[in-house]
């Protein structure tokens, strides 16, 4: 089948039993070209995974096949009929539904309401509410988490709202569904109910694709998987002959490589706490925490426990109703954005998309965005441009920013890509601390080892870091002290020689949901 195609590396057992396939498909944008010929094919009952760097162009095919892209060459066949280019309805129709790497849901809408968007239930003319919301709790219960389906969108976790479109894709009663990075926000106790749930739909015998950076994913559902690089499949292998070393090796070009660096931590004094603190949304009550200069702390914690409010609150983007945050000794009446960058504070938000870029504006313009007023920058329009101009550039030709034009928008750019712009704030200005949330979501190996670097010398040069993050091995590898949280309440503290992912994993439990008192629905 695929074997005579140009670029086309063999398929072990090609087509067999396939209800996709994609062939030969070719797609440009201005300038770029994303795909050069690229073949895949996805049986009823597998896991395929697709993997690569970013902006190799994962997203792009899944949009080829989802018919939201026409492309210039190529076919995709769905059960062996050609599906209309260009159709995402006929794509629909044939039962292919997609959870985005990017969240797409309306934020003003109910979790119900999204999840029926265009399929509404009805009874005679009226909208059948009652039965909407019986599935979709029913949906909810089915993927373990406990969530009002009357709820706004808004008002959810982005876990949580990656449930919710989880949930949609699934009330569609797929026929392949394709997951692009489905479980960036998950720690992975919810990570495994998607698993389940998975390994529910193979045996239904749904063809699955399946996007991810996380090779302990690829090892635990995959049955298949093809490595993209530059726009071309140079390898589909099935995963159990394959192993880690090998797919970095395909996916890079590289050998293997040793992702987390040896940090030297010399702890001085403390530069960032909070002290007895309860956020006013309720999300967490009574934590107390602090970061030293020269050290990296952790917060771990469940979907939900309230550790990315701790972040929003250091920064003084979410109000305190008892406690304080303080800054190098000194208690602040009321912590700002604003006042809290002028101190030398940078906070990385985990969603990007929502928080962190404006999306119809350059690279340039959204790197700079935390540096506006920052002094070093502002001798005159023209130094100010150039200074930045370098320092951009050379930061993120460090991540391995691809491409690496400054004045396109970041809306032109993959999903791992658009996270190193974000990126590239903390290291544009004089930074002594620095909080980040869930930093290397989405990012590739390649990058996720620059980025760590950067953390190294950031904190050996005295900088203080808080890492929030679900992604336990990089919670173990990096911090000099860890806290958990779980149900708002804070559960506990290790030492850096204490770290240990069962000792983690166990304290995520420690406390009761009754007992944290935290609503459903509530955002992290
Ligand atoms: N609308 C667009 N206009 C111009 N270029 C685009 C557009 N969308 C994607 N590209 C380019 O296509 C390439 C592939 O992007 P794609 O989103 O498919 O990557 P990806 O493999 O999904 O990466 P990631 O792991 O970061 O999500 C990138 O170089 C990107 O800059
Ligand atoms: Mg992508």
């Amino acid at each position: 089948m695929a074997g005579g195609l140009q670029h086309s590396a063999p398929i072990p057992d090609p087509g067999l039993g396939a209800i996709l396939e994609a062939f030969g498909i070719e797609k440009s944008f201005p300038g770029v070209r994303v795909l050069d010929g690229v073949s895949l094919d996805v049986r009823a009952g597998e896991v395929h995974v697709l993997f690569g760097e970013n902006g190799a162009g994962k997203s792009t095919l899944v949009n080829v096949i989802l018919g939201n892209y026409a492309p210039e060459g190529g076919t995709v066949r769905f059960d062996g009929k050609v599906l209309p280019s260009g159709s995402p309805r006929a794509a629909r129709d044939a039962g292919i539904s997609v959870v985005f790497q990017e969240l797409s849901l309306i934020p003003t809408l109910s979790a119900c309401a999204n999840i029926f968007l265009g399929r509404e239930k009805r009874r005679s003319a009226l909208l059948d509410e009652g039965a909407m919301s019986r599935e979709a709790a029913a949906m909810f219960a089915r993927l373990g988490i406990a969530l009002d389906p009357q709820a706004p969108v808004a008002g959810l976790s982005r876990a949580e709202q990656q449930m919710v479109e989880i949930a949609k894709a699934l009330q569609n009663d797929p026929r392949l569904l394709i997951l692009d990075e489905p479980t960036t926000a998950f720690t992975d106790v919810e990570t495994q109910r998607l698993f389940s749930i998975v390994a529910e739909l193979k045996r239904l015998g749904v063809g699955i694709i399946y996007i991810t950076h996380r090779m302990a994913e690829i090892q635990a559902i995959g049955d298949r998987i093809s490595i993209l690089r530059d726009g071309r499949r140079i390898a589909t292998k099935l995963v159990s002959e394959t192993d880690e070393d090998e797919l970095i090796q395909l996916m890079t070009g590289r050998e293997t490589l040793n992702v987390y660096p040896t940090i030297a931590f010399k702890p001085a004094d403390e530069a960032i706490a909070l002290d007895g603190a309860s956020a006013a949304s309720g999300r967490f009550q009574n934590v107390s925490i602090s970061v030293r200069a020269g050290e990296i702390v952790g917060i771990a914690g469940l979907v939900g426990c309230g550790k990315s409010a701790v972040g929003r609150s250091l920064f003084g983007e979410e109000r305190l109703a008892a406690g304080q945050v303080k800054l190098f000794g000194k208690t602040l009446r009321s912590p700002s954005p604003q006042s809290m960058l002028e101190a030398g504070v940078v906070y990385l938000p985990p969603d990007r998309r929502r928080q962190g870029l404006v999306l119809n504006r350059s690279v340039r313009e959204n790197a700079t965005l935390s540096c506006l007023n920052l002094r070093s920058f502002a001798f005159g329009q023209w130094l100010r441009k150039k200074s930045e101009d370098d320092a951009v550039q050379r930061v993120l030709n460090r991540l391995n920013l691809t491409p690496p034009l400054l004045d396109r928008n970041v809306s032109a750019y993959s999903g791992g890509n658009q996270q190193k712009v974000v990126f590239a704030r903390a290291f544009l200005r004089e930074t002594k601390v620095l909080i980040v949330d869930e930093p290397t979501v989405g990012v590739d190996v390649g990058a996720r080892l620059e980025f760590y670097g950067i953390l190294k010398q950031l904190c050996e040069a005295g900088a203080a870091i808080l890492l929030i993050s679900s992604d336990l091995p990089e919670i173990l590898h990096l911090t000099h002290r860890t806290y958990v949280l779980a149900f708002g309440r804070q559960t506990a503290e290790f030492q850096r020689e204490e770290i240990s992912e069962a000792a983690i994993l166990s304290s995520f439990f420690a406390a009761g949901p009754k007992e944290g008192g935290i609503k459903t629905g509530a955002a992290a």
